[in-house]
């Protein structure tokens, strides 16, 4: 199993390429099945989660063709992915594949719309909390999706296909929101979704979803309305940046310290993340193609924060930003609001040195003059690259155990990192 051997204390300087977002290349994949024509995504990362997503929907009848070359290590462009979904040869969404990765069960709102019948296993649990599907659930139901829960598996079936309905979320969810905004495109008549999660990925898959004939007002709203079609046509479309990859690595030079330039950046997909960091005392800037992130010799600043659906501070930068501030020069204060138990990190990070107390869902940390490196266990995906990043500030080695969690989100990370400077090898072992 692959480890991550990290010796801190270098800065960072230079360019990392920024891949496509993984959030939205998922669900943009899922789309696929709304057509039985070609849909062309361009700039998909190369990612475990992406990968596994391929088998699910090969496994439903999407022919998938991949092109696209790897590039030079600065000027970087994902591949292409060529779905043509022309029959759905089977409707089943197996426990062995949607347990693996959750976002897998957002293939039920395309295949009940298109196939008016799915059999999709509900995820389970996850690491980082409860995570239920009843928002998902409620919402395609109101488009007339009669739902049963047997087994494991809900199993759908709209005989007469869906129909336009209003849809008002009492929570902001992305993935029910993604999944209702799929299965509208195909609905009879118009969908209101009121409360709507406004990520950047559900406005790149809405987008997306125009392109395919579909017409959709108050993209980037919390309210969208969607007029649905009998039949989608298919599209060419380029996967907007990954804004948590954009932030993780934004973290990463501020706690190394450096200069470094985001190369393909999209600074408003997370400003608020970029405003924390520009308080913790790092230089942040917008320039020509991407985003400035610089920081020399000046003291870490302590910050006060809790994670909010967008535009607010994001859960999935929750860990790297604790990690940062374990070096800060006073007490932070992180609320997760989102995720009741996204705290794995903790332990880990205080395996270095991190003085931090957990009360609920609020972690106070109280900043130390330094790190120590040590073995730590990556626990899940955004928690891994936490401990990444605070292995570059730590004093001697940092191994990082279980990385085929990092595997899944951030693609290529130790040669981005190693290339600025960072000494981050991958041991791979057996
Ligand atoms: C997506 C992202 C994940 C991110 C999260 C929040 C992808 C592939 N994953 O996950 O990286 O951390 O958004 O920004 O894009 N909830 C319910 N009932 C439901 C659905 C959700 O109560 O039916 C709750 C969840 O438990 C959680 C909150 O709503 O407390 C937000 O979850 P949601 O936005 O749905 O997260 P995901 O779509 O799973």
């Amino acid at each position: 199993m692959d480890r991550i051997k990290i010796t801190g204390g270098n800065k960072l300087s230079g360019t990392i390429p920024i891949s496509g977002a993984k959030n939205a290349a998922l669900p943009l994949m899922i789309a696929s099945l709304l057509t039985d024509d070609r849909l062309t995504l361009k700039n998909v990362p190369n990612l475990a989660d992406v990968n596994l997503l391929a088998r699910i929907l090969r496994n439903h009848g999407v022919d998938l063709a991949v092109d696209g070359k790897r590039a030079g290590p600065v000027a970087y462009l994902g591949e292409t992915f060529h779905l043509t979904a022309r029959d759905i040869v089977d409707t089943t969404a197996p426990y062995e594949m949607v347990s693996r990765m959750r976002a897998s069960f957002w293939v039920l709102g395309p295949l009940i719309a298109r196939m008016r019948k799915a059999r999709v296993s509900l995820p389970g649990g996850c690491a980082i909390g409860t995570r239920p599907v009843d928002l998902h659930l409620t919402g395609l139901k109101a488009l007339g999706a009669e739902l049963d829960i047997d087994g494991g598996y809900v199993l759908a079936r709209a005989p007469n296909g869906l129909v336009g309905n209003r849809v008002t979320f009492p929570k902001v969810s992305v993935g029910a929101t993604h999944n209702v905004l799929m299965a509208a495109a195909l609905a009879k008549g118009e969908t209101l979704i009121e409360n709507a999660a406004r990520e950047p990925e559900i406005g790149d898959v809405a987008e997306c979803l125009t392109k395919m004939g579909v017409e959709i007002e108050g993209i980037g709203t919390s309210t969208l309305r969607i007029q649905g079609k009998p039949r989608l046509e298919g599209a060419i479309h380029s996967v907007l940046p990954d804004r948590i990859e954009t932030g993780t690595f934004a973290f990463a030079v501020a706690a190394a310290g450096g200069d470094v330039i985001l190369q393909g950046a999209c600074g408003r997909h997370l400003q608020a993340a970029l405003d924390t960091l520009s308080r913790t005392g790092a230089t942040v800037e917008t320039v020509e193609g991407g985003i400035r992130v610089a920081r020399n010799g000046a003291e870490i600043s302590p910050v006060t924060l809790e994670t909010q659906p967008f535009p607010g501070f994001p859960t999935d930068l929750q860990a790297q930003m604790m990690a940062l501030v374990t070096r800060a020069d006073g007490n932070s204060v992180i609320r997760e609001t989102i995720f009741e138990n996204r705290f794995m990190h903790v332990q880990e990070l205080a395996r270095l040195g991190a003085d931090i107390q957990l009360h609920g869902d609020t972690a106070t940390i109280k900043g130390v003059k330094t790190l120590r490196g040590a073995p730590v266990m990556a626990t899940d995906l955004r928690a891994s690259v936490s401990l990444v990043i605070a292995g570059l500030m730590a004093d001697g080695e940092t191994m990082i155990n279980r990385v085929y969690h990092l595997d899944r989100g951030f693609e290529r990370l130790e040669e981005k990192l190693s290339r600025c400077g960072a000494d981050v090898t991958r041991v791979t072992e057996g």
